[in-house]
């Protein structure tokens, strides 16, 4: 079974205010869809609106905080009132944090589980028996390579990630023998501003101080270097994700080259997942300690 988007979707979208969001957004409105936009900051959201009529589709802004459950009832009780359908439906909003775990406070824990995991079940869990009545749709999750191999200095947006995985992971188990599908996205490096908007600091910049560092400490040490993948732009990675919605029912994606390699590297032997990326952890936590230092 395909999910096509035509002129007659309805494609919710949340984070859709920059980033991957937005780009999905445009991709969706050159076929002719609805496309609801929902995020927080309105004035962004209304840029990409403009984009969207521009491509062809019609939006429809919702501004919400998803990291509430209230909010994200208003927003699916809205589409299903005004639209009466929902075809598509992308969970992408999402942050980052930055912080080693003794120094994760736990409202940071709380709002990465909150705005990266707990919005995707409340959306669902909402929005689930319109497709289920309809026997048509795709709910898609973007997750991370960080849903299934460790990063560190971000472990509640690593754990939250995980759990977003093992929610569509369940749910596909309760959709089998239905028209309505569930997949999970995985990329590795966007860029967005997703880096640089992590609770805590930038996590961008650490990764920015830690990869030259990574190369000396690899050679000193005799270390393989970490199999870094390639950066991709927001739009490339949303053709990638457009295609695997278009191909209906389909395995967690890993966008990016090579990583779902590691990934199941990850799953089956940790310690030779951990290894290849040796010096870029001791690169990490070097330049994290010296953050710490200078305040
Ligand atoms: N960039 C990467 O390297 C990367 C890699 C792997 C996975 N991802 C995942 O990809 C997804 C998209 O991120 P991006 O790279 O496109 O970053 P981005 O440009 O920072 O976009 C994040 C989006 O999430 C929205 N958002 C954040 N908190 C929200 C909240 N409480 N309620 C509603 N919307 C909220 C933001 O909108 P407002 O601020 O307007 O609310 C924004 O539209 C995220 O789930 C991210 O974790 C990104």
């Amino acid at each position: 079974m395909t999910s096509n988007i035509d002129s007659s979707s309805v494609v919710v979208i949340t984070g859709a205010s920059s980033g991957l969001g937005a780009a999905c957004a445009v991709r969706c409105a050159r076929k002719g869809a609805t496309v609801v936009l929902v995020a927080r900051r309105e004035d962004r959201l209304r840029e990409v609106a403009l984009r969207v009529t521009d491509a062809g589709g019609s939006a429809v802004v919702i501004v919400a905080d998803v990291s509430r459950e209230a909010e994200c009832i208003r927003v699916v009780d809205s589409v299903a009132t005004t639209l009466g359908r929902i075809d598509l439906f992308i969970n992408n909003a999402g942050r980052g944090n930055l912080a080693s775990i003794e120094n994760t406070p736990t409202e940071q824990w709380r709002s990465m589980f909150a705005v990266n995991v707990d919005s995707v079940f409340w959306l669902t869990a909402r929005a689930l028996p319109l497709m289920k009545k309809a026997n048509r749709g795709h709910i898609i999750a973007i997750s991370s390579v960080a849903g299934r191999y460790g990063h560190p200095f971000n472990a509640a947006y690593v754990a939250a990630k995980h759990a977003v995985m093992g929610f569509i992971a369940a749910l596909r188990t309760e959709l089998v023998g239905t028209n309505v599908h569930a997949t999970c996205i995985c990329p590795a490096g966007i860029i967005t501003e997703w880096a640089d908007a992590t609770e805590g600091g930038s996590i961008g910049a650490l990764y920015a101080a830690a990869i030259p560092r990574s190369r000396t400490i690899a050679r000193e040490r005799g270390l393989s270097m970490a199999p870094l993948t390639r950066m991709m732009s927001a739009e490339e990675c949303a053709d990638i994700i457009m295609s695997a919605i278009e191909g209906g029912r389909t395995n967690d994606v890993f966008t990016h080259k090579d990583t779902h390699e590691l990934a199941v590297q990850a799953v089956q032997d940790r310690c030779t997942q951990e290894d290849a990326f040796e010096a870029l952890w001791l690169a990490m936590r070097e330049s994290y300690e010296q953050q710490e230092r200078s305040g």
